[in-house]
């Protein structure tokens, strides 16, 4: 067949809350142009992320029945930590509340000031958290991920000749760990390549540098390793995960993304010595390492959220309804970040909006007419998130669609095809927005703009 469907049926139903053109207006002026600002109930359609948005399966919720709230060796936890060892293969494993939890615990342990900590591309909270502890944080794309319409199958891949020439430069002992960010949430959802996963780690061996994963999305990743590299077709998508984790010497995990559940982030750690300092760490803000700042119910529904994600009918169906947003979207002239990523089709907004400066912020200015035309939250990946004083301006300008797990269904897509055509046509009525208000980190959450 080529309709891929979507492999469950619906439930349990949450309404939304219809809004006219008019109300959209007022209350874009009201958040100050920044849709973080916009209460949920304004929204049709929530594409600001796929994280934590997720519907939960059936077993799921059976799970959240099953939780055992015990302080201490609760049973959900020895579930969890089962299904981490059979998915990933390494030992050490905490739960944490989300991704950004794992991140300040890692770098409070290894980062520091003086010190460089390559990735990818970081994302914002990994950035925010490597800076935090006073390290430098630097992405190492490919060229080709630079380029929005190069159709590279790992567009998501290290520069590792960048990442040699790097440690070369600043010295080895100034690294405490390579980062690769599966799949490149702020590159577009590119995935990464074994191959590329492979060259990192030996240049990790010859320089005796960990390297860590940010694995948000790794079930994602090894779909697409399943369909694009060469030798991977035969084998199942837990091989392949297998394979990733079994490269690194630990990694980050917020599982709000392939874990399937509305809160939960790992950590895994192989080192015995580095994972009982990150066990005391964990004690210090999250609390004991049999729950790490969660509740046994959410335990459950990560343990398993963590074996669904890996049902390959499942991801073929997700891979498949991002990329048919994309199709719509290129089918209307929208230039987007091509191939589709994983979870998300990132609009090229420098294409869709070239009347508007950088500085004006093109990204945030197609955020807002997405919200005036079709009630729909994106989520701008460009000046906003990544500029700011001292920093230099981003190589994109993005706004990202974000794709729910199991939320939305073909015809929510159709319409969000349609909003986003129509606010094409009429591009050219499309402001610049200036900075009133920011705060110093993450501005991209809290800051409020004016139209130009
Ligand atoms: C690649 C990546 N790393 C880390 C995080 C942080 O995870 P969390 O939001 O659970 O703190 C995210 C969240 O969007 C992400 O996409």
């Amino acid at each position: 067949m080529k309709t891929i469907i979507e492999p469950f049926r619906i439930k349990s139903v949450e309404p939304i809350r219809m809004t006219t053109v008019e109300q959209r207006e007022g209350i874009l002026r009201e958040a100050g142009f920044n849709t973080f600002l916009i209460r949920a109930r304004d929204v049709i359609i929530d594409l600001l992320t796929d994280s934590g948005t997720g519907a939960m399966s059936a077993e799921q919720w059976a799970g959240v029945m099953r939780g055992d709230e015990s302080y201490a060796g609760a049973d959900s936890f020895f579930r969890f930590r089962d299904v981490m060892r059979s998915v990933t293969g390494m030992e050490n494993i905490l739960p944490t509340h989300q991704g950004r939890a794992s991140e300040r615990i890692l770098f409070e342990l290894i980062g520091g000031k003086g010190l460089v900590v390559p990735n990818n591309a970081h994302f914002d909270t990994t950035r925010a958290n490597i800076e935090h502890s006073g390290a430098e944080a630097v992405n190492l794309p490919i060229p080709e991920a630079k380029d929005p319409s190069s159709r590279h199958p790992f567009k998501g891949n290290m520069d590792v000749a960048g990442l040699e020439e790097l440690i070369s430069r600043v010295g080895r002992d100034r690294i405490p760990a390579v980062m690769c960010t599966v799949t490149n949430n702020s590159g577009g959802g590119q995935p990464v390549s074994l191959a590329n996963l492979r060259a990192i780690r030996k240049v990790c061996d010859a320089h005796r540098i960990p390297f860590f994963l940010d694995a948000c999305r790794f079930a994602e990743n090894a779909w697409f390793v399943k369909q694009r590299e060469p030798g991977q077709q035969h084998r199942t998508v837990r091989e392949i995960v297998r394979d990733m984790f079994d490269l690194v010497d630990g990694s980050t995990i917020s599982a709000k993304k392939d874990g399937m559940v509305n809160i939960g982030g790992v950590l895994l750690i192989r080192d015995k010595s580095l994972f009982t300092r990150a066990c005391n760490l964990l004690i210090l803000t999250e609390g004991y390492v049999t729950y790490g700042g969660l509740a046994g119910r959410d335990l459950e529904a990560m343990a398993q959220g963590f074996q669904e994600v890996l049902e390959e009918d499942y991801l073929h169906y997700r891979i498949r309804s991002t990329e048919y947003l994309g199709e719509k979207l290129l089918a209307s002239g929208i230039h987007i970040v091509e191939p589709p990523g994983g979870h998300a089709i990132y609009i090229d907004a420098k294409h869709f909006a070239p009347h508007i400066p950088q500085e004006q912020f093109p990204g945030q200015a197609v955020v807002c007419g997405l919200y005036r035309v079709g009630g729909i939250r994106a989520c701008e990946i460009g000046s906003v998130m990544f500029g700011g004083p001292g920093r230099p301006a981003p190589a994109m300008e993005l706004v990202r669609l974000a794709i729910p797990r199991r939320v939305y269904t073909q015809s929510h897509i159709d319409y969000v095809a349609e909003a986003a055509a129509e606010l094409f046509a009429k591009r050219k009525h499309l402001r610049g927005l200036r900075i009133t208000e920011a705060p110093e980190v993450l501005r991209h959450f809290t800051v409020r703009f004016a139209e130009i």
